[in-house]
């Protein structure tokens, strides 16, 4: 069955083909060349160096306040992907939120915890080829969920995406902190928005070739 995914993904298919065909379109700032052991052919790769291979697109992320989860609905619609909440087991209220609260819970959970989720792994994992992971910054760190969520799957064989939102924060090494954590996969730069930015998250998904 055609789906709404399918036809977008073969819209980027075509796109890329052209793109390829353009000598330099895979210029200088293809900066993470694919690494030796994958096996996505040269002709496959994406400007920016996102594969455009046959793999479904996933875009999972956390967001505490809607800021995260606004732009990963944007990303998600630009590539026709699915998309998957990260959520925590417990919700985070406004008073665990609160950072000027040393005894806020994520205050006290800012050194190592990991939060329980409500599902770690989501449905389908095996078939996503490719992994756009949003997240808000927490002092400075992709927040604490991200952590559960990095060590309790398999990355193995998948590009990750990181991308956040934060009030001033640069994504820092907030991504290779997770990568760092998950111990596989082939993890890209990220990208930081501000809350609402979605008319830039949808020129970044452009930039990456992919839609
Ligand atoms: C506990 C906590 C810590 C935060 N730390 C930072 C920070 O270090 N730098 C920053 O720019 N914003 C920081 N913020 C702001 C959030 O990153 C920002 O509001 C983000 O867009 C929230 O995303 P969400 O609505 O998806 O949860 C923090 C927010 C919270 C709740």
């Amino acid at each position: 069955m055609l789906t709404r995914r399918n036809l977008l993904h073969a819209a980027a298919m075509a796109a890329v083909t052209m793109l390829a065909g353009c000598s330099g379109a895979r210029g200088d700032d293809v900066d993470d060349a694919v690494t030796p052991d994958q096996t996505v052919p040269v002709e496959d790769t994406a400007v920016g160096g996102v594969p455009a291979g046959d793999g479904a697109v996933l875009v999972a992320y956390f967001s505490a306040t809607g800021n995260t989860e606004e732009i990963a609905s944007a990303v998600a619609e630009r590539l026709g992907a699915d998309a998957f909440a990260i959520e925590a087991a417990e919700p985070y209220t406004d008073a665990d939120l609160d950072y000027n609260d040393s005894s806020s819970r994520t205050s006290t959970e800012r050194a190592d915890a990991r939060p329980e989720l409500a599902q770690v792994t989501p449905d389908g994992w095996g078939d996503y080829q490719t992994v756009f992971l949003g997240y808000p910054i927490w002092w400075g760190e992709a927040a604490w969920p991200l952590r559960t969520f990095a060590e309790g799957n398999d990355f193995a064989g998948k590009i990750v995406v990181p991308f956040c939102t934060s009030a001033s924060s640069g994504i820092g090494d907030s991504g290779a902190a997770l990568a760092e954590l998950a111990g596989g996969g082939d993890w890209r730069d990220g990208e930081r928005f501000s809350a609402g930015a979605i008319d830039d998250a949808a020129a970044w998904v452009d930039g990456l070739g992919l839609a």
